[in-house]
């Protein structure tokens, strides 16, 4: 996902040039934004976190992008294109560098296995819009 920080700062281009360019095949894309029941449904794994509010309140704020991205070695691969979940932590030149503002508004999501990339795929994407 491109999150509504990086939606909201004009960044949508910069952040897919930066996802091909690095040899990602957008197999699915859509322009949406998510219920407040979709944000709590995609996080749930967080849900006892103290940030938990927070995290819905943000990423229902406006839309995202969601996409599906294939490449070999695709999850460890986007996550160090990435980079940290803090910014302030992330390696020049990674997405959350150049494109975050907090540990928060961190501007992407990726998927942190093959099982839960299957899992967030299939939340946003319908069979038929997978190409
Ligand atoms: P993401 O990789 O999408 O996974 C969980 C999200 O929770 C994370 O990116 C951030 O947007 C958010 N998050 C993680 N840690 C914190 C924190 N300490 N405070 C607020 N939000 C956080």
């Amino acid at each position: 996902m491109i999150k509504p920080d990086a939606v909201e700062n004009g960044h949508i281009g910069g952040i897919l040039d930066k996802i091909t360019s690095a040899g990602f095949k957008i197999v699915a894309m859509k322009y949406t934004q998510l219920s407040r029941r979709d944000a709590q449904a995609f996080y749930a794994i967080h849900k006892e976190r103290p940030f938990f509010g927070e995290l819905v309140e943000f990423m229902t704020r406006g839309p995202i992008v969601s996409a599906i991205l294939e490449k070999d070695n695709a999850v460890e691969d986007f996550r160090a294109l990435i980079g940290a979940t803090n910014p302030a932590d992330a390696a020049e030149g990674t997405i959350r560098k150049l494109f975050a503002t907090s540990i928060a508004e961190n501007a992407v999501h990726g998927s942190d296995s093959d099982e839960n990339a299957a899992i967030e795929s299939a939340f946003h994407f319908a069979g038929r819009e997978i190409f």
